[in-house]
This record gives C-alpha cells, sequence and structure tokens, in this order.
C-alpha cells in the first residue's frame, strides 16, 4: 500500500510515519509538508535512507504539487496538514482557512481524479463545548467556537459533500486532545514541561477549571490505522482517551513529576471564546472496528516528561528562534 501524508513533519504526522512504518513494513509513505513554523524534518531524520519513504517539501494548497503526487499512484490520502493551534487562530485566522479549508479541497479534487481513499483527520473541536455532563458522538451537532474550529468544521463538511456528491471513498476521524512526543511546545502539556524544566512561569488560562479529554498519540495513531483499514467510507468515527482532565490538574501533575513547585503556576487572562468541556464518546469506533485506547495517561505523561527532558536540544531550538516573538506576543500582556 502506497500512502500520502500531509502534515507529516508535525506532531501527529511523525508518530503517525513512524507507526505505520512500524506495523505495516512492507508499506510505502510520501510525506508532503510545507515546513511551517509548526513542521521539523529533523524529526524524521532517522528514516533519511529508507527506501519505503520519500519526503516532498510543499503546500497542499498547490493544485500541481498535489496531483504530481497522487498521479504517481496513491491508494490513501491520510490528511493532517493544518494550522493546529487555536490561539494562533484567535490572532489572524488567514493560514487557517487556506490551508485548512481550500488546501483540504485540493486534496478532496486529486483523491476524486485519481481514485484514492481519503482521511480526514479532524478534531473534536468541531463539536464546540460540553458543559458538566454528556459527550460528544457522531451525531452531535458541529458548533465550532473557534476560528481553527470554523476551518476545521469547513473542512468537514467538504469531505461530506465529496462523499454524497461524487461518491469519494472518504472518511473523517474527529480527535480529542493529544499528548506525546514530538508536540511543538506551544500546546499546553509540552509548554508547562518545558517552561517548568527552565523554571519560567506556567501560564493557566482563567480558572485552569477546563477540562480536555488526552489521549496518547500512539493510541490516536493505531485509531487511524485501524479506520484505513476497516472505515467505512462515508462514516464519522470520534476518537477520544476517555480521560477527562482539568487544566490545572494536569499542569499540578507535570510538576510533581518534574519535582518543581506549584508557585510556578500562573492564573493569566482567559482564551475568548475559551470551549469549557471536551469529552469524547468512542463507543462506534470501539464496537465497529475493535479499537480501544492502551496507554494508561499516569504512563503515557511519566514517559513524555522523560522525552522532553531527554531531547532538550529539541524543543530549546524551537523555543530561542522565531516563537519567542509568539511567545511574547501572546503572553506578555496577560
Ligand atoms: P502540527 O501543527 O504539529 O503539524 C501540522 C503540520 O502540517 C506541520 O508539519 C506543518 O508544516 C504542516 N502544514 C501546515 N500547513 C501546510 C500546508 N499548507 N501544506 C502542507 N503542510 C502543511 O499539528 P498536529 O497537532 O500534528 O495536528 C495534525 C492534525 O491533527 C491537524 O489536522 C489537527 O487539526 C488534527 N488534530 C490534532 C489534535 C491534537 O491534539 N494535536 C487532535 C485532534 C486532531
Ligand atoms: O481537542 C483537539 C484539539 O486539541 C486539536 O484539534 C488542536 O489542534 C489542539 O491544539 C488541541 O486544542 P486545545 O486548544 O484544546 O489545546 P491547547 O494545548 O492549546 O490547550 C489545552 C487547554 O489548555 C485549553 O483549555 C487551553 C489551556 N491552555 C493552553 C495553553 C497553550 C492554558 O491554560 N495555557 C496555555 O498556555
Amino acid at each position: 500500500m502506497k500512502l500520502l501524508v500531509t502534515g507529516g513533519c508535525g506532531f501527529i504526522g511523525t508518530n503517525f510515519i513512524y507507526y505505520m512504518l512500524e506495523e505495516h513494513p512492507q508499506y510505502n509513505i510520501v510525506n508532503l509538508d510545507k515546513l511551517t513554523y509548526a513542521g521539523n524534518p529533523e524529526n524524521l531524520k532517522s528514516l533519511e535512507r529508507d527506501h519505503r519513504y520519500k519526503f516532498i517539501k510543499g503546500d497542499i494548497v498547490d493544485p500541481k504539487t498535489v496531483e504530481d503526487l497522487v498521479s504517481e499512484g496513491i491508494d490513501v490520502i491520510v490528511n493532517f496538514a493544518a494550522e493546529s493551534h487555536v490561539d494562533r487562530s484567535i490572532l489572524d485566522c488567514s493560514e487557517f482557512i487556506k490551508t485548512n479549508v481550500f488546501g483540504t479541497t485540493v486534496l478532496l479534487e486529486a483523491a476524486r481524479n485519481f481514485g484514492c481513499r481519503f482521511i480526514q483527520i479532524s478534531t473534536d473541536e468541531v463539536y464546540g463545548s460540553l458543559g458538566d455532563e454528556g459527550y460528544f458522538t457522531e451525531d452531535s451537532p458541529l458548533l465550532p467556537n473557534s476560528p481553527y474550529s470554523a476551518s476545521k468544521s469547513s473542512a468537514d463538511l467538504l469531505v461530506r459533500a465529496y462523499f454524497k456528491t461524487y461518491g469519494l471513498d472518504a472518511i473523517i476521524t474527529r480527535c480529542s486532545n493529544n499528548y506525546g512526543p514530538y508536540q511543538f511546545p506551544e500546546k499546553l502539556i509540552p509548554l508547562m514541561i518545558s517552561n517548568a524544566l527552565e523554571d519560567k512561569k506556567l501560564p493557566v488560562y482563567g480558572t485552569g477549571k477546563n477540562v480536555r479529554d488526552w489521549i496518547h498519540v500512539k493510541d490516536h495513531c493505531r485509531a487511524i490505522d485501524y479506520v484505513i483499514h476497516h472505515g467505512k467510507s462515508g462514516e464519522i468515527y470520534n476518537i477520544g482517551g476517555n480521560n477527562e482532565k482539568t487544566n490545572i490538574e494536569i499542569v499540578e501533575t507535570i510538576l510533581e513529576i518534574i519535582g518543581k513547585p506549584k508557585s510556578l503556576i500562573h492564573f493569566v487572562k482567559d482564551r475568548p471564546g475559551h470551549d469549557f468541556r471536551y469529552a469524547i464518546d468512542s463507543s462506534k469506533l470501539k464496537k465497529e472496528l475493535g479499537w480501544k485506547p492502551t496507554i494508561p495517561f499516569e504512563d503515557g505523561l511519566k514517559e513524555t516528561v522523560k522525552w522532553y527532558i531527554d531531547n532538550q536540544a529539541w524543543w530549546k531550538r524551537i523555543k530561542s528562534g522565531e516563537y519567542r516573538l509568539y511567545y511574547e506576543r501572546m503572553y506578555s500582556n496577560r
């Protein structure tokens, strides 16, 4: 099988490429990535001489780049490429619309023209926000609250339209918050780990009581593997860790693991439109495809902290580069 993975130099894409080549040693993977601030080709350096892997630097928004690649004979397109950070979408959403909406359409068009299966890696954020009770199911309405989640919802609707209109073999997955190695240090868990390691303040938005359902990235990758091979065309599959935590619980646990004081915690002005709670019902994926998450959060988080301790050069290079300007803009006046 030959896969076109887009956004493979980002957090989940990197983990997915390693996962797939280990699980399916006979597969070939082409990775199309624009290398935005979030893409790091160093992540996949160990595959440089692997004949099963090919990296192409390019933009999913460019139809010629995409068609040239897909026309070489691709069985499945797995679309991870996206602008993925909610806070950045609040500052400026133009790239989110280009990549997440228009880029997805370019890929859909190529899949239609060349007859590939299309897997859209979407998010639970398309469902909006929950109160204290209840879970998102695949039938929950789309009620996005941030420019990021609105762009992902738009892409999901286009995927649905290509299935309904053209009969494209397309599937959408909607996963909750991932954690694990190679996550860009703008996201909650790697930001808190790396700040704690540097004895910097840990900026917790609002009261810290917002809830996310955390899943280890490897469990997410395995779910996508199941969906590629056994998912039913036109369907949506929710993926969740069944592991709800408040943000403050996460931050305090990280401090405990690293052995740093709670005095590093700094409550800051809340994110505008901050979704209160995400909780995913993944019973459809469990019942129909036999998937379940396997990595206990306590173990996964300790292993993730260890990865960031062992790979300080990886995140220090990011934090001392262009990212510094974003961090100052984002956090200096809160
Ligand atoms: P990320 O920001 O770490 O990586 C995104 C990757 O896409 C980067 O390598 C970037 O260079 C690439 N990219 C961006 N624009 C591109 C373009 N126009 N053309 C080609 N490549 C481009 O993101 P992530 O956290 O790995 O998320 C991957 C996907 O999974 C996204 O679609 C996101 O919406 C979805 N998702 C993420 C989570 C999560 O918790 N991180 C949860 C559910 C769904
Ligand atoms: O639910 C899936 C989504 O999870 C994905 O679709 C997104 O791509 C991914 O970025 C993530 O979105 P969140 O906004 O939930 O993740 P983030 O790590 O930015 O924030 C997690 C929670 O932590 C959220 O409630 C906001 C809070 N937070 C975040 C940051 C960066 C803080 O309190 N302080 C911070 O500095």
